[in-house]
């Protein structure tokens, strides 16, 4: 059989890009039927993971929120949103039912080296910026004198909670490697940090950005049920019943609800589209043989696996002419922006592809059709990835029994969404609404409702640091 196979592979050498991009297109093939079997593979784990710890690949992490916010909240608050490659502070000034009065935020961008670096560097650095930003709060923001500020603290990583405002990093993902920092407890170094820095603040909640989205989303819109980000990683949240949670030994929360932080990034299935990119990226990576459906549909991976693609159509295929671009050879060199620019290009030239290849891997003149070439794999790519995202939720939709009536009823279930691959990525962001829609079937469809929920998480974690504050 072996012999066969190979047989066949040296007869049908494939040898023109028209190929290469055929097989890709097999490769990455989404049928409906394969992601039906994908999102019923994620709720036979969810279950799995809320059995037993470490039951499944999905951690399905207790959270420790078993109230979201109900718009009594009052104050103000802040919230630190780390997660990604930039990080966020920002303040609110909550008004009971009139919501949120203002608001205040400062983005900051984290040295490379720190996601790589030592702890006390990573939180050293974090605080001081957090101290500026405390320091430049106007007046109109009425911050009770003698009373100390509460911070939420969204950090977008898998966490071990030991109760809303501990926990202890399980281990990093998304291009962060600090290894001192697993098995820590996240608050207790920030708060060291904080106490180095001079800052007076207490965190009192810790969030996953699922989580802060979660609690967002509902404070606009009592339907939201789930949350999704697709952003750098992707990850969803729900609301489980306590009930439906054999692993949680805790008091039985009087709304008879949990949040759920799926961690579904690390979720793996024999059913995924896997293709030789999708496995040496994974191999070469800072974190190999995990999160592989991040690695599949986000943001941080998108634009490396073109780049994986291309490069191989430059050395077998002459892509590029009969030298291969050096730069092609940079890791993660494409990033996802880039892709979705080049796959959004409506020039008749694809002038935006032509400047992209040029500005970037410093590959000029190219012919229409090998940057023809260039969107059809994007296209094939973020189709992949949206639409098994979309699978996802599906998941969820069915762990819940939102896929089906209830008192005769279907149930209205709004998804929180945030993370600049939903909000920028619109053939993304498009292709998995059609995908829901195309899974769920047109009468549930009218009850499934995805809306973004543009920096929800910061104010989710101002939210849960209101609910839980000391002062209640
Ligand atoms: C990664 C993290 C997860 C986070 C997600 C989105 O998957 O492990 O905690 O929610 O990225 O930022």
């Amino acid at each position: 059989f072996i012999v066969r196979c190979r047989m066949q592979q040296n007869s049908n050498p494939v040898s023109k890009s028209g190929d290469i991009v055929k097989e890709l297109e097999e490769h990455c093939a989404t049928p409906v039927s394969k992601l039906k079997q994908i999102a019923d593979a994620m709720t036979v784990e969810m279950h799995a993971g809320l059995a037993s710890e470490g039951g499944s690949k999905l951690k399905m992490l207790i959270t420790y929120v078993d109230n979201l916010p109900t718009r009594d909240e009052q104050g103000v608050y802040y919230a630190l949103d780390l997660g990604g490659t930039n990080f966020r502070v920002l303040r609110v000034q909550l008004a009971g039912k009139s919501g949120i009065e203002y608001k205040e935020f400062a983005e900051v961008s984290i040295p490379p080296q720190l996601m790589v670096g030592t702890p006390e560097a990573l939180f050293d650095y974090i605080a001081a910026e957090l101290n500026k930003f405390i320091s430049s709060e106007s007046e109109k923001f009425r911050h009770p004198s003698g009373r100390q500020r509460e911070l939420g603290f969204t950090f977008s990583f898998p966490v071990l909670q030991l109760s809303i405002d501990s926990g202890t990093l399980i281990r990093w993902t998304k291009g962060f490697s600090i290894q001192d920092m697993v098995g820590r407890d996240v608050v207790a170094e920030l708060t060291k940090a904080m106490d180095r820095q001079g800052v007076d603040m207490r965190v009192s909640a810790l969030v996953n950005d699922t989580v802060g989205t979660l609690a967002g989303g509902k404070y606009d819109n009592k339907d939201v049920a789930v949350a999704v980000i697709l952003g750098t990683g992707s990850n969803a949240a729900y609301v489980e019943r306590a009930q439906a949670i054999p692993k949680w030994h805790g008091p039985h929360p009087k709304s008879g609800e949990m949040v759920i932080n799926m961690e579904w990034g690390n979720f793996k299935s024999s059913h995924l589209p896997l293709t030789e990119y999708d496995n040496t990226l994974d191999a070469e990576s800072l974190n190999p043989g995990e999160q592989i459906f991040e690695k599949m549909i986000s943001g941080m991976y998108l634009g490396e696996l073109l780049r994986r693609v291309l490069y191989r159509m430059a050395n077998e295929v002459a892509l590029f002419g009969d030298t291969v671009p050096p730069k092609l050879k940079t890791h993660f060199i494409l990033r996802t922006p880039e892709m979705s620019a080049m796959h959004h290009d409506t020039s008749p030239d694809l002038n935006v592809v032509g400047d992209k290849l040029k500005d970037i891997l410093e590959i000029s003149n190219t012919s229409l059709s090998t940057r023809k070439t260039v969107v059809e794999i994007c296209n094939i790519l973020a189709t992949r990835g949206a639409r098994l995202a979309a699978a996802g939720i599906l998941g969820i939709l069915k762990k819940t029994g939102r896929d089906s009536f209830r008192d005769g009823e279907l149930p209205n279930t709004v998804i929180a969404m945030d993370g600049g691959l939903y909000e920028h990525y619109s053939e993304y962001r498009n292709c998995l609404e059609n995908t829901l829609n195309e899974l769920v079937g047109e009468k549930l469809a009218k009850h499934v409702k995805l809306i973004l929920s543009n920096d929800g998480s910061g104010i989710g974690a101002a939210l849960l640091a209101a609910c839980h504050s000391q002062y209640i």
